[in-house]
């Protein structure tokens, strides 16, 4: 495991909050949160990973291989994990300046780790566990992210701390005198246990009380998804009620405008609370994203910008690479912020008494969009939940029907 800027990451562990107004936007002076509105945590394709890779070979000698990484970000997706200042990304060409790698292990896979069998550098592959299976250990394989973007860290380390991940026990080997101590805010401590083993040159963070806390604890989260049922597609029309035609006076008709059935709807919770939601259409050029709207007490806390980017992503994988919204005028900056830009040939116009002017996205490709020579099973997946196995294919375990076979 290697890792730079130690004092950067205790800083950011403990969640400082800013000193004075002059540096609050350094991000060595930012709590979590602020950090985690000005970092960007994206997966990237092998290009991606081989540039960040060769990138930190320089600071990282003996790194292992990019042809290895690559088999291992191939088997699992949510092993690498690329980081980026907001203010130097561009969605258009996303470019990591760090990032994060882990191995999630196997019962055998972690064994051989404790016991020295695991050969970390060129891993078995059967001893990192799929997508969405649970792993029994999570590796931290390697770090690189230097100066201020060490502070984004903590914020890598909440991606494996989704349900699936929660209560495993991270592991990592510090091959340099300060990698020792660099996961120590965070709760490592030297020395690593598992099934009988000890490894006293690996440290660990015991994450096995995690699961039993998170069953007594109300866990303060947010969640953007696609709306699936009849309950979720109240919760969005309760909210669009509340904040067009409560705040802003638009009439019922106006509102509700028969498109939503041809539509994707996003619904964003807060503590399983309804709070904001979003509508996406489809043409055949583009996807439009409109009626996005956060509940008035839930506003200033970046809701409305993880719902766009949550579109951005989805659309993306659908296979779109252009996005146009109508802004509203005085919200040109807020769809700026999000990456789109005023149409060079806009039309300023009006309905339900606010003016509006045409913006547009034009992205990249999504390296994991949906096509064609997509596997069938994968194309059937609930929508917006690609990386995980649908229904659908657990019920190609039952084979076909005698009904079936007999037609
Ligand atoms: C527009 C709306 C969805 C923003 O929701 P939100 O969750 O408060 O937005 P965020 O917290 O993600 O804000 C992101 C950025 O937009 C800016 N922003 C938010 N509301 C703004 C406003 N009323 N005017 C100008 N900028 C605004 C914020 O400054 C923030 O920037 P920062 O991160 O640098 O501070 C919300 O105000 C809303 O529901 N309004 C009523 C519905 C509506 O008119 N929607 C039409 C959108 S075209």
């Amino acid at each position: 495991m290697n890792a730079l800027d130690i004092d950067l990451l205790r800083k950011s562990a403990r969640g400082k909050a800013p000193r004075d107004r002059s540096t609050a936007h350094s991000l060595d002076r930012m709590t979590n949160l602020q950090v985690a509105r000005r970092i960007v945590i994206f997966t990237v394709d092998a290009a991606g990973i081989a540039s960040l890779v060769d990138a930190a070979r320089a600071d990282i000698p003996g790194l292992t291989c990019n042809r290895t990484i690559q088999t291992v970000a191939n088997h699992n997706p949510d092993t690498f994990w690329a980081i980026a200042r907001k203010d130097h990304f561009d969605i258009s060409s996303p470019k990591g300046e760090g990032f994060f790698a882990v191995l999630p292990l196997t019962h055998e896979g972690l064994r051989g780790l404790l016991d020295g069998s695991l050969d970390t550098r060129n891993p078995d592959i059967s001893c990192i566990t799929r997508q969405s299976e649970r792993p029994a250990g999570i590796y931290i394989w390697c770090i690189h992210a230097k100066g201020t973007l060490a502070a984004a860290i903590p914020l890598v380390l909440e991606k494996i701390s989704t349900p699936l991940y929660r209560g495993v026990n991270l592991y990592s080997r510090p091959v340099t005198k300060e990698g020792l101590r660099v996961l120590e805010p965070l709760g490592f401590t030297p020395g690593a246990r598992y099934d009988g083993l000890f490894a006293p040159n690996l440290q660990m963070c015991d994450r096995s009380k995690d699961v039993a806390a998170a069953k007594f604890r109300r866990e303060p989260s947010v969640s953007v998804r696609v709306v699936q049922s009849m309950d979720e597609m109240a919760r969005v029309i309760a909210i669009r009620g509340a904040v067009y035609m409560g705040e802003q006076q638009c009439p019922f008709e106006e509102e509700f405008d028969g498109n939503d059935f041809s539509a994707t709807h996003l619904i964003c919770h807060k503590d399983q609370e309804p709070v904001g939601c979003m509508r996406i259409r489809y043409f055949a050029d583009f996807a439009k994203l409109e009626r996005l709207a956060v509940r008035h007490e839930s506003r200033n806390e970046g809701l409305a910008s993880q719902i766009v980017s949550t579109a951005i992503e989805l659309c993306r994988k659908k296979g779109y690479r252009v996005l146009y919204a109508h802004s509203q005028k005085r919200f040109l900056e807020f769809w700026e912020q999000q990456g789109f830009t005023r149409m060079t040939s806009a039309r300023d116009f009006t309905f339900s008494d606010f003016d509006y002017t045409e913006v547009k996205l034009e992205t990249e490709r999504h390296p994991q969009s949906i096509s064609l020579a997509a596997d069938p099973y994968v194309i059937i997946r609930p929508e917006g939940r690609w990386d995980a196995p649908g229904i659908l294919e657990m019920s190609a375990n039952r084979g076909v029907s005698l009904l079936a076979s007999a037609r």
